[in-house]
């Protein structure tokens, strides 16, 4: 476009936003899109609420937190927050924030951050519906704000409360039912989804229904409880997996070296005297493995966790902390002797292991478990056996090891599911599993 026509361009289009509508047709007809105008029109009357779910809570944090919700339509989502229930004072943030804000027509992910650590805020979401026809034609055609005032707290040393995990939901409706109702009952400060949350995704908005409208009884299942998510192997699969980011945001890159910039679900965060550490296991098969079609890198990602975990167990975070408890999905240990540990190149095969993924994985045992014993880990809790098991710690091995149950809903069967809450009780670290299809605690373990 030459100068000129730039220059006349961008005066219709300033000239437009504050027409009436009438002259905004003329002027848009002058330029051959008054079809545009009309769209405007549209938009502006149109009845489908631009705010489609409630907010989901990402990546509980002492300083920051990830808020996503979905939209109708092209829109630039924002969150206010303040720390008064009447909302006084409130700063608003916007998609990206920065730049070019955020338009998207399916999701808003805003990232408040410079928070105060173990403190209550108070948000509300809002959404500006966008008309965009090209880098010139755009309008603000106003706000959407849910007027529902939500509440959460940062992580710190100084937050007292419970953590709770869930693993394996697989996406069964009446496991995750039964699930978000012990969460919702527990209340707690974060909850750690340990993995398996999907079986595989091939698309955006299959996995939006799965993490924003996961069941029709608990649409805000992670509205004032903010979320650690871990992957599990299931979420690895599918052709969304690679993209799973675009909904579950990544954590705040703010929480890293550079050179971990892509490690961003692992987390390292205090909840009172327990440090948090989540580390992800990966798939449960070998790079290698023919299945696989040389696409997965899980080899080299374990590598970088690991340097990450030398660094981060030499952080006050770690080092201050009276409790470190791990999280990661696939378990660490496992003492049969034919069970598939993980490593048996190339394809995950050997004579005396029936099953051809790992049942446990030794490759990230042999990496991270030295570090563990050198931070003074005294629990992991894994996943993935769809079985609950507790594992002692031993001679050999300084730290406990938690396998949360599965996604069955038999009540003659073993591999009912959990949800584990830990919390500080007497200087101690208490952790209960609960079996929530029997309704009936099955383990609960005490470390001093
Ligand atoms: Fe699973
Ligand atoms: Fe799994």
């Amino acid at each position: 476009m030459s100068g000129v026509n730039r220059r006349d361009f961008l005066r219709s289009s300033v000239c437009a936003v504050a027409a009436t509508a009438a002259s905004a047709n003329a002027l848009a007809a002058a330029n051959g899109s008054s079809e545009k105008v009309g769209d405007v029109e549209a938009l502006k009357s149109d009845p489908k609420s631009l705010i489609v779910s409630s907010p989901i809570l990402m990546n509980a944090a002492e300083t920051s937190v990830g808020v996503t919700f979905e939209v109708s339509a092209d829109a630039s989502g924002w969150v206010e927050y303040s720390t008064s229930p009447d909302m006084s004072n409130s700063v608003r943030v916007f998609s990206g924030g920065l730049g070019l804000m955020t338009v998207d027509d399916r999701l808003a992910h805003v990232r408040l951050t410079g928070l105060k650590s173990a403190t209550k805020y108070w948000y509300r979401i809002g959404a500006d519906r966008i008309y965009y026809k090209d880098g010139y034609g755009m309008k603000n055609l106003g706000s959407e704000i849910d007027p529902k005032i939500r509440s959460f707290s940062t992580l710190g040393a100084d937050k007292n409360g419970v953590f709770c995990v869930m693993n394996d939901t697989h996406d069964r409706k009446g496991v995750l039912d039964l699930v978000l109702s012990k969460v919702k009952a527990i209340n707690p400060a974060t909850l750690v989804w340990n993995g398996d949350a999907i079986n595989s995704v091939e698309t955006k908005d299959r996995a939006i229904e799965m993490f924003l409208h996961v069941h029709e009884n608990h649409p805000e299942y992670a509205s004032q409880t903010p979320l650690l998510f871990v992957n599990g192997n299931h979420d690895t699969r599918g052709r969304f997996a690679r993209k799973l980011n675009e909904l579950l945001m990544f954590r705040d890159p703010a929480e890293r070296d550079g050179e971990f910039y892509d490690l961003g679900r692992n987390f390292v965060q205090r909840l009172g005297d327990i440090a948090l550490i989540g580390m992800d296991t990966g798939e449960d098969k070998l790079d290698t493995n023919p299945l696989f079609a040389g696409i997965y890198q899980m080899k080299a990602y374990r590598e970088m966790q690991t340097r990450w975990l030398s660094k981060i167990i030499e952080s006050p975070t770690v080092k201050t902390a009276k409790f470190k408890v791990v999280f990661c999905h696939i378990p660490l240990f496992d003492a049969r002797p034919n069970a598939n540990p993980g490593d048996l190149a190339p394809a995950d095969s050997a004579p005396g292991y029936p099953k051809n993924w790992a049942a446990w994985q030794r490759t990230c045992a042999n990496l991270w478990g030295p570090l563990f014993e050198k931070a003074g880990v005294q629990l992991v809790i894994t996943a993935h056996q769809h079985r609950f098991r507790y594992d002692a710690p031993t001679a050999n091995r300084s730290w406990a090891q938690i396998v949360g149950g599965g996604c069955g809903l038999d009540k003659n069967r073993s591999d009912y599911p959990t949800v584990i809450e830990g919390s500080i009780k007497n200087g101690k670290l208490v952790v209960v599993v609960n079996d929530v299809l029997n309704k009936k605690v099955v383990g609960e373990f005490v470390f001093a």
